[in-house]
């Protein structure tokens, strides 16, 4: 990897628990993994407040990431998240878009916009997912899914949406699947990305981390993160295994 810090990120989903919590921390603690790069843990919204007291105690350098907001404000919305409460229980980041939220609960692109907009506005890094479905890339529809996600955000934010933010490429197909894209078919989707970025603004396509997500684990990480325009992972299941996700970290310095 070039100029670039690393980020390894830890998207537990629905899973976890305080025990899960505090032995991730202390691998990583012990491990000494977060030299060099930044890791990112992203627990239930449930176990954020935990978290933050155990980060605090036991590995002050990781980053803090919401999943989701489920709303863009807060108010009258029984049983929902905002931006301002992850603000408010010591969030750093927020993914926007991940294709759980666009695929199984239909966020389309603009709403997805309108979070990241809001992540920023309340002083959180957003880290906009993006991918194609199977289908779409046997279509050879790819890069136009990419696009169109893409540049979704570009229309509502404007062309320096993607200064202090973070891109993740998460091909649909391999989340959760075991199945992780090859080294060249993430890197082409990489360059891609960054290409867009910098059609835009090149010095920020210089310096905005492109995470790779969907099945990263300790045996394909070292091969993903040495590609030139992969800037590390969204680690999904390999995560909840603290010594797992130590190695994956290794893998990225
Ligand atoms: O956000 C990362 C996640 O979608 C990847 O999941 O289990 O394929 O590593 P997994």
């Amino acid at each position: 990897m070039g100029i670039r810090k690393p980020v390894v990120a830890a998207n537990w989903k629905m899973n976890g628990n305080k025990q899960l919590v505090t032995d991730f921390l202390k691998a990583v603690a012990d491990s000494g993994a977060s030299t060099n790069i930044d890791i990112v843990l992203s627990p239930p919204a449930t176990l954020l407040d935990f978290t933050q007291t155990q980060r605090d105690s036991l590995c002050k350098d990781v980053i803090l990431a919401a999943q989701n907001m489920s709303q863009l404000d807060n108010g009258a919305y029984t049983g929902e998240l905002s931006a301002q409460l992850f603000k408010d229980v010591g969030c750093n980041w927020v993914y926007c878009g991940h294709s759980e939220r666009r695929h199984k609960y239909g966020e389309s692109s603009k709403l997805v916009a309108k979070k990241f907009i809001q992540a920023k506005k309340n002083g959180l890094v957003p880290v906009l997912c993006v991918g194609e479905t199977e289908e779409e890339r046997k279509k050879g529809k790819a890069f136009s899914r990419l696009t169109s996600q893409i540049e979704a955000v570009i229309n509502l934010a404007g062309k320096d949406c993607f200064d202090n933010a973070i891109l993740a490429y998460e091909p649909v197909w391999a989340i959760g699947t075991g199945n992780a894209a090859s080294p060249e078919i993430a890197q082409e989707a990489h360059k891609f990305i960054r290409g867009m970025v910098a059609a835009m603004r090149q010095e920020c396509s210089e310096n905005i981390r492109i995470l790779y997500g969907g099945s990263v684990k300790p045996e394909n990480a070292k091969e993903l993160f040495s590609q030139p325009d992969i800037d590390g992972g969204l680690i999904g299941g390999a995560s909840l295994k603290p010594h797992d996700f130590v190695e994956i970290c290794q893998a990225a310095k």
